[in-house]
């Protein structure tokens, strides 16, 4: 290719489009049923303007922050996906990239990387977690975890098992065996630099879960037969949640919270920060876009935890969007994935890259020298824009707080 660099992440998944296997990259883009909550993720951005002013622009760009006790370059994380067969390097690379760009890696426990190549990649990681498997078997996976170095958990819950899309769910095999090469084949054949990039590492993608296991280098289960594992377990109580949280002895983030009584619950179970997320449109479909949600929820609960959103995150001024309406940060799915497999490594700092400078242009054009003062008068909300779900954001006898004269204060 003439030139690896992308001016866009449009122009990245573009490239993985073309780069990947077609199972693959259905498997990133994903959504779920009618693909309404995909959708409104992306759409709901596009709805919200800018403000911005034509003098008295700002001249810095002061976008560092602390997360979870980590000092990070810029209000954005690395949410934790399982990457299973986008790139030989899997989650090194976009841990090498995040700790290159100076923020934090959020590693699925779904991911095809063991959680001790990942922290040596990037020492600011978050281990993520599903309720999988007994309790024992849970404190064996997070104990794995802490050993490894791991700086915070983070406890992903919003998962219905939904399955089925209108436009067709990928092939995904168990394992690469003969039947699955078989399967695959056209699709690879069709794909022969994703190959050759598996090819020259000697390995094909083993689709196994390596953090799924208490002990490094123990036997894997496979990707399907840990989701298995989940569909059978119990879903998780409040009183589930409040034990998980007391058995992490650091910051721990409930990531999938859509609504403002569960963000008060989640105060309640004393973690120390929520996404504000509808896991990428993903889980049940229907769901707001998780940006809807954020204003009721960051004027509920931000004074008390850190607030911070994902879901349709594409560009530096959607992250000052996120800022603007209440959120601390935000964490990027897709749009490091279609780096990843664009450019490996190097991809996912030119999608980190681009973030950084949209982020930078839009503080200069509504002249916030930091990413503190972002606040709702820079923006054009439309009438109607957002979803208020689950109970009153405010208690009456609290005075509401705007959420950047609260970042002021803080
Ligand atoms: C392919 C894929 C795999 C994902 N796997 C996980 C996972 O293992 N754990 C998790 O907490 N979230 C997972 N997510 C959800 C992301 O962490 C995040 O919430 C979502 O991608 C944000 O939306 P965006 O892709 O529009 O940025 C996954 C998302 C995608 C697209």
């Amino acid at each position: 290719m003439a030139n690896p660099w992308f001016e866009s992440v449009a122009e990245a998944q573009r490239r993985a489009r073309k780069r990947l296997p077609k199972g693959v990259y259905g498997a990133l883009v994903a959504g779920s049923e009618r693909g309404l909550t995909l959708e409104d993720n992306l759409a709901a951005f596009a709805e919200l303007g800018f403000a911005p002013h034509t003098a008295g622009l700002a001249n810095e760009r002061n976008t560092g922050i602390t997360v979870m006790g980590q000092s990070l370059s810029m209000p954005v994380l690395i949410s934790p996906t399982g990457v299973q067969a986008v790139h030989p390097d899997g989650e090194v690379a976009v841990a090498r990239a995040a700790a290159a760009r100076g923020i934090a890696m959020g590693l699925s426990s779904f991911a095809s990387k063991p959680i001790e190549q990942v922290v040596a990649a990037n020492p600011q990681t978050f281990f993520q977690v599903y309720w999988v498997g007994t309790r024992e078997e849970m404190l064996a996976r997070m104990e794995r975890a802490r050993r490894a170095g791991a700086v915070g958990l983070i406890a992903t819950l919003d998962w219905s098992f939904a399955y089925g899309r209108d436009w067709g769910s990928p092939y995904i095999p168990e394992r690469i065996d003969f039947e699955a090469a078989r399967r695959y084949a056209p699709q690879v054949l069709a794909r022969p630099r994703w190959l050759w990039d598996f090819a020259r590492t000697r390995k094909l993608p083993d689709l196994t879960v390596p953090n799924m296991v208490a002990t490094p280098g123990e036997p894997a289960p496979t990707f399907f037969a840990a989701y298995g594992m989940w569909m059978q377990s119990p879903m998780p109580t409040w009183e589930d949640v409040a034990w998980l949280r007391e058995q992490w002895d650091g910051p721990f983030m409930l990531k999938g919270v859509m609504r403002v009584d569960d963000a008060k619950r989640a105060v309640d179970t004393g973690v120390t920060a929520i996404s504000v997320s509808n896991h990428g449109g993903n889980n049940l479909d229907g769901t707001p876009a998780s940006i809807r949600a954020l204003p009721a929820i960051a004027d509920a609960v931000g004074d008390r935890i850190e607030v911070l959103l994902d879901g349709g995150i594409r560009r530096g001024g959607d992250v000052a969007k996120a800022l603007a309406l209440g959120a601390r940060a935000v964490m990027i799915g897709r749009a490091y994935l279609w780096g990843l497999a664009a450019n490996g490594q190097a991809g996912v700092e030119n999608v980190l890259d681009l973030i950084r400078d949209g982020l930078g242009s839009a503080m200069v054009g509504l002249g916030r020298p930091s990413v503190a003062e972002l606040s709702r008068e820079d923006l054009v909300v439309p009438p109607g824009f957002e979803r208020q779900l689950g109970g009153t954001a405010v208690d009456s006898a609290l005075e509401p707080v705007s959420p950047s004269r609260r970042r002021r204060e803080a």
